[in-house]
């Protein structure tokens, strides 16, 4: 196992890192505040893990309270929220009660904001069980829920206890979700670790063959990559927003084609590609690199076209984002392989002709 830490004082908190974390109790004990918990997962995760982390917690006298949503970006709402809210209240859970979130991102976002609210704030723990909640979504403290106006609209920064990533989760993972994990893996070589981006371009096959030695280290170095940008910038004041590489074009894609219907990676791969070409139209990169981008996502398995909205609409859904500022878009662009800015200044056309230049998806 290698654990790292996410260092914010004294709401500092482990990632572990490994297989069969899942199967080792004394990790979640040592977090919980009192022998209390209700986990938290999915219809699709219950069957597969749910037990195998609540029976050794009764085991060792833990009172477990076991909440079972619906699967799906679609469930992603304050419908499903209030449910936890049901299963909570009705459990008599209690404000020193921890939240496990067992499952991917969409599990993870939920319960997290659930814990930010629920008697105004009770522990959590994040056990990601995709492999783009484990290198992403479970670190950092960005909880939310979708509106459908925009995506993650409503939400708290609220910061897991514990990140207990394991990795031989990833096992029953279906290759579209591990595919979608890639995309954030490849976000972090782009940003911000130019010799990451070159390890994954090595490592693809090992990684998409699920070699589990490659896998754990391309979580371990992407969890170091967020866990220092979010130690850095908590609250998303500057640095932080690089992590939305792609995210403002990826948003676009979801939200426009109905939640659900590409995968979040997905579409993030497809707005990289965006975020690219436009950066290469401003002069930052050349075609070679935007070319080699483009192979990294393909050889991931990522589209590296979005669905044919028309520019117009994505602009128009784009115009929803987090970091529009001022009525004014913020876009993360790339000034080389592993360096990214974030870039109010492009212009209208040149937005416009990047997306176009990547539709067809
Ligand atoms: P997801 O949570 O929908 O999981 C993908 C699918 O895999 C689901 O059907 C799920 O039930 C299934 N699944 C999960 N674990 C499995 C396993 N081990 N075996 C078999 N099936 C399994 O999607 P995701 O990609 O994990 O997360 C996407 C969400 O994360 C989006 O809502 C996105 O907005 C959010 N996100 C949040 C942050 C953040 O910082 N908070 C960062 C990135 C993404
Ligand atoms: N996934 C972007 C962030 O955590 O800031």
């Amino acid at each position: 196992m290698r654990t790292l830490n996410v260092a914010l004082g004294e709401r500092s908190y482990p990632i572990h890192i490994g297989r069969g974390l899942i199967d080792q109790p004394d990790l979640v004990l040592d977090a919980l505040k009192a022998p209390r918990v209700a986990i938290i997962s999915n219809e699709t995760v219950a069957p597969l893990y749910m037990a195998r982390l609540a029976g050794p917690l009764e085991a060792a006298g833990v009172n477990v309270t076991r909440v079972v949503l619906p699967d799906g970006e679609q469930y992603k709402t304050w419908a499903t929220l209030n449910s936890i809210f049901d299963a909570l209240l009705g459990a008599r859970c209690e404000r020193s009660t921890t939240l496990i979130a067992l499952g991917g991102g969409v599990i993870g976002d939920m319960v997290g904001f659930a814990a930010a609210t629920y008697q105004r704030g009770v522990p959590f723990i994040q056990i990601p069980t995709t492999l783009l909640s484990q290198v992403d979504s479970s670190v950092g403290g960005k909880t939310a829920i979708n509106h459908p106006l925009g995506k993650n609209m409503i939400g708290a920064f609220y910061q897991p206890r514990l990140v207990l990533a394991d990795i031989a989760t990833l096992d029953t993972l279906p290759a579209r979700e591990l595919s979608a994990g890639l995309a954030e893996i490849i976000k972090y070589g782009l940003i911000r670790d130019r010799s990451f981006f070159e390890w994954l371009e090595a490592k693809l096959p090992a990684l998409v063959e699920r070699d589990p030695d490659a896998l754990a280290e391309a979580v371990a170095r992407s969890c170091a990559n967020k866990a220092e940008v979010v130690a850095a910038d908590e609250t998303e004041q500057g640095v932080r927003a690089t992590l939305n590489l792609g995210h403002t074009f990826g948003h676009a894609i979801e939200a426009g084609m109905g939640y659900g219907v590409w995968l979040h990676g997905e579409a993030v791969a497809a707005g990289a590609m965006m975020a690219a070409e436009l950066s290469e139209r401003l002069g930052w990169l050349d075609a070679d690199q935007v070319a080699r981008i483009e192979r990294i996502h393909q050889r991931a398995g990522l589209p590296v076209h979005g669905p044919d909205l028309g520019a117009e609409r994505y602009l128009e859904l784009m115009a929803h984002d987090k970091k529009v500022e001022d009525g004014k878009l913020r876009l993360v662009l790339l000034k080389d392989i592993g360096e990214a800015v974030i870039h109010g200044g492009a212009g209208r056309e040149d937005i416009l002709a990047a997306i176009a230049a990547r539709l067809g998806g």
